[in-house]
């Protein structure tokens, strides 16, 4: 597989490389450097000969106290500042690496490799970590883009349908954050829970081609780049809410379907262009999930609220969602901190919630 294409960061440019049995290929360099990585490879890296500091690829993981362990395992390794980092794992295990590259001795080199579809077709470029502190998911982080990211679609061959939904949800907000005509080559492409690796990659060079579009225009989320949010307040406040049963990316399409009736309940109109194929979409990704409507029923509006009031991307004064205009097309909404937009907001994730009952 050829190198895909470099991203322009403002520090450094870096490739992102599609290869085919990376952990074997990279086995030596790996060897050279100190590997990072979800548990669920510890067999087969130790099976390469290769020792890695593993992790449990949980929230819990992504906590100070969590990190602060992985730092003195990597000073007891022998890290240096010239020690190279490599990641192997979804983007529970990416958010831990970029933070810990980005402070261990002022901050070293890493390499990405993920491993999930989420992690493939979204979280490995934009150079974000970030980091969980008491209820307060993703409050603190850094910009530290990895050195390269390789990409092999032979790894999502052993994930579950939910974590290849969680994937294709990311996928599809953000081809359609980009434009209606992306989102539309997405759908063209029939995305399915069942493809093999070799049918994922088209959607992976999709996906990640428009989010390099948003990430070199607006690298450090200050305008285009928030559009991406789209469904993440709504996401993190029902993940919190359910106790982080609901995984991120399946808390996305529940957040984008917030959105969508947020929208239309504002703007008292059905939502034109791609938007109702966007929530048709959503619903048949979210059906293949097992157990969803059960795990839904679970989660209660009112603590939902709180985390969403609670969420950091809001304004002193006033709510900031990721919602839809007219035309369908995603714009930042700004809404003044009072009972009317929440109220607004709590009767969006009510209705969808109980819209999977
Ligand atoms: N830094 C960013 O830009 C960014 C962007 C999006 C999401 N995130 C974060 O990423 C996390 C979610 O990441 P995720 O959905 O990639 O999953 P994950 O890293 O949370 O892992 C989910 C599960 O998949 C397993 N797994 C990983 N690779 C596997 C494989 N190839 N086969 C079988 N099982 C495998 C893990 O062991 C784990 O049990 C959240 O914490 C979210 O906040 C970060
Ligand atoms: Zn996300």
């Amino acid at each position: 597989m050829p190198v895909w294409f470099d991203v322009r960061a403002e520090a450094t440019k870096y490739a992102v490389i599609g290869e085919l049995d990376v952990l074997a290929t990279r086995a030596s360099a790996m060897r050279d450097g100190l590997v990072l990585a979800d548990d669920y490879f510890a067999g087969q890296l130790s099976a390469q000969g290769l020792s890695a500091i593993v992790l449990n690829a949980t929230e819990a993981s992504k906590s100070f106290d969590a990190i602060g362990d992985v730092i003195v395992r990597m000073r007891q390794a022998g890290a240096t500042r010239d020690t190279h980092l490599w990641a192997i794992g979804g983007g529970a295990i990416q958010d831990v690496a970029g933070f810990v590259a980005s402070i261990y001795m002022r901050g070293i080199s890493w390499t990405y490799v993920p491993t999930t579809l989420l992690g493939m077709v979204d979280s490995c470029i934009g150079g974000k970590s970030s980091i969980n502190i008491g209820a307060y998911k993703n409050i603190v982080g850094t910009f530290h883009p990895p050195s390269d990211v390789l990409i092999d679609p032979l790894l999502t061959a052993s994930l579950s349908t939910e974590q290849r939904v969680a994937g294709l949800v990311e996928a599809a907000k953000i081809c359609y954050c980009r434009s209606a005509e992306t989102f539309d080559s997405y759908l063209a492409l029939s995305p399915q829970t069942k493809w093999a690796p070799n049918d994922i990659e088209p959607i992976i060079g999709m996906s990640l081609r428009s989010k390099q579009w948003f990430i070199e225009i607006d690298e450090f989320d200050r305008a285009e780049r928030l559009l991406l949010n789209l469904g993440h307040t709504f996401g993190h406040a029902l993940e919190g809410a359910s106790g982080y049963r609901l995984s991120h990316g399946i808390a996305v399409g529940i957040g984008v379907l917030c959105a969508l009736e947020l929208s239309r309940n504002l703007l008292k109109t059905p939502l034109g262009g791609a938007a109702p194929r966007l929530d048709l979409h959503m619903r048949e990704l979210l059906r293949m999930v097992p157990a969803l409507p059960a795990m839904l029923r679970e989660v209660e509006v009112p603590i939902a609220l709180d985390r969403l009031k609670a969420d950091k991307k809001h304004e002193s004064s006033h709510y900031r969602l990721i919602t839809f205009d007219e035309a369908g097309c995603v714009r930042l909404t700004r809404l003044p901190k009072a009972a009317t937009a929440e109220a607004a907001i709590s009767t969006a994730l009510r209705d969808t919630l109980e819209s999977f009952s």
